[in-house]
């Protein structure tokens, strides 16, 4: 295929469904994608804050107001989404859930809750939409690694165990699926002042100590995900597969 440099990155045509749309990394990215040109349908539960996005956001966007914990009606949710603009032909796995109970205090209901948010769905969400995507030939899959895919921190027990098993899920999605086009990989954020990681921005001595454990030298700011995004959802990395693309800064170099 010929095109511009530009081209790689542009998203023009293509649809996509992001979930976790509603805040942090998952909003940043369905903000990206649209900018980028693509017909952006976000998925989370807070309706009121899926239309902030949508109203913050230039391009066509929809939303799904959705609980992704009801893990026998995804393929309903794929016909929703489908509904709007089509078919996606991106797929951005970004609700996640960390509940941070020490190994002791870890209650099965917490694990399974957790296990099933950030492993379970994005995989049986992505095998509800595959099969458009191999339709079409091609198609881009990004899950949500994490410093906890290969790290240990206080609290992690059911969070690690689902992003070190979000990797090698990302590795066997790319061996089922990439020969038909579709393309799976992995952003590993460091650390981003979200939501989720509000307790360890609260607290700046842990968030100085964090800072200081990158090459960079500071923590991720929103646009530090943009072009790792973009790479992952466009043409740009059409012989990239099964990667886990860490986007912490070095913290995990040294
Ligand atoms: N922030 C970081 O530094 C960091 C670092 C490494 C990895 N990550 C990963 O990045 C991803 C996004 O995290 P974030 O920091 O952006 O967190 P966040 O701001 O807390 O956002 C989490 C998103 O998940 C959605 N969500 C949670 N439970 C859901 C459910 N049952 N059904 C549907 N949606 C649900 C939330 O929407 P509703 O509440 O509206 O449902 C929200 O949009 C996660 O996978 C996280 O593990 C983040």
């Amino acid at each position: 295929m010929e095109h511009g440099f530009a081209g790689l990155f542009d998203l023009t045509g293509k649809v996509a469904c992001v979930t976790g749309a509603s805040s942090g990394l998952g909003r940043r990215a369905a903000e990206t994608l649209a900018r980028a040109g693509a017909q952006v349908v976000g998925v989370a539960r807070r309706k009121d804050a899926l239309e902030k996005w949508q109203s913050d956001t230039a391009g066509d966007t929809a939303s799904v107001a959705f609980d992704l914990a009801q893990r026998g009606r995804l393929s309903e949710l794929a016909g929703a989404v489908s509904d709007r603009f089509g078919a996606p032909d991106i797929l951005v796995n970004a609700a996640g859930i960390n509940p941070r109970e020490p190994a002791d205090a870890v209650t099965p209901e917490g694990w399974d809750r957790t296990l099933d948010l950030n492993l379970a769905v994005p995989f049986f969400l992505s095998q509800a939409l595959v099969p458009a995507m191999r339709e079409k030939g091609w198609g881009r899959i990004v899950n949500f690694a994490s410093l906890q895919t290969t790290r240990a921190f206080p609290g992690g027990v059911s969070y690690g165990a689902s992003k070190a098993a979000i990797a090698q899920l990302t590795r066997s999605m790319a061996e089922s699926w990439s020969r038909y086009g579709i393309n799976v990989n992995a952003i590993g954020p460091g650390f981003f002042r979200t939501e989720l990681t509000a307790a360890v921005f609260d607290d700046p001595q842990r968030a100085e100590r964090n800072a200081a454990q990158t090459c960079i030298g500071r923590n991720g700011e929103a646009e530090d995900l943009d072009g790792p995004m973009l790479f992952l959802c466009s043409d740009a990395c059409r012989y990239v597969t099964g990667q886990v693309l860490m986007v912490d800064g070095g913290f995990t170099a040294k």
